[in-house]
């Protein structure tokens, strides 16, 4: 086989550059409808079980302790949730606590947008048969201990924040702000 050839069977076999577009929610099909409900349900129940654990933590151990929790409970709890529901998933922003949360390609286009469009559920497919569903993540009163105005911040959370991730860029924000997105990824239907 010619080199090229070669190549080119690697790319498409090893997951090479991948085309993902929009669909423009007015124009999903009962399928694809079916498919971002599901969507929309795993985030929900991350976000669910994400805050469940949250609270549990700020009140027995306080919440410097929580920021360690945060950091191991949140990749634990979206690999549960995707494992049960055989997909995807995770949380993502433009300024990210942790570069590990950096976004998969399609919820980067949410992001880069967001400034323009703002936060509405974007649904979008790729050349391979993949849905990928944005949906946005809206800061409630209780998450401005460890993301509201840096001053405002307890001093001892912000020297474990600090000691966690020296280039932290999610603090700065109030009640009801776009914090970022929660992206889901489905696989190929059958
Ligand atoms: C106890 C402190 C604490 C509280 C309260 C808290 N967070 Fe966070 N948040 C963190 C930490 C620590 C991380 C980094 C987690 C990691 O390492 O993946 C994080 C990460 C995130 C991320 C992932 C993107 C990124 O920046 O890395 C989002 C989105 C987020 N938080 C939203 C929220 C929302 C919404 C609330 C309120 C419901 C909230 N957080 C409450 C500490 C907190």
């Amino acid at each position: 086989m010619k080199p090229a050839v070669l190549s080119a069977l690697l790319l498409l076999s090893c997951g090479g550059p991948v085309e993902w577009r929009e669909l423009p929610a007015a124009r999903l099909g009962p399928s694809e409808a079916r498919r971002s409900g599901e969507a929309r349900r795993a985030a929900v129940l991350l976000g669910e079980r994400l805050l469940e654990r949250l609270s549990e933590e700020i009140a027995a151990r306080g919440l410097a302790a929580a920021v360690d929790v945060c950091r191991t409970a949140a990749p634990a709890i979206a690999a549960e949730v995707g494992a049960e529901l055989g997909l995807k998933l995770g949380r993502t922003s433009e300024r990210l606590r942790n570069p590990a949360n950096r976004p998969p390609d399609f919820a980067a286009k949410a992001i880069a947008e967001a400034a323009r469009v703002g936060g509405p559920p974007r649904v979008f497919v790729a050349g391979d048969g993949r849905m990928g569903v944005t949906l946005p993540i809206r800061l409630k009163a209780m998450c401005t201990a460890c993301h509201g105005a840096a001053e405002a911040i307890d001093p001892a959370v912000r020297e474990r924040l600090a000691a966690l991730y020296p280039d932290d860029r999610a603090t700065g924000y109030a009640e009801g702000d776009l914090r970022g997105f929660f992206w889901v990824e489905l696989p190929p239907e059958d």
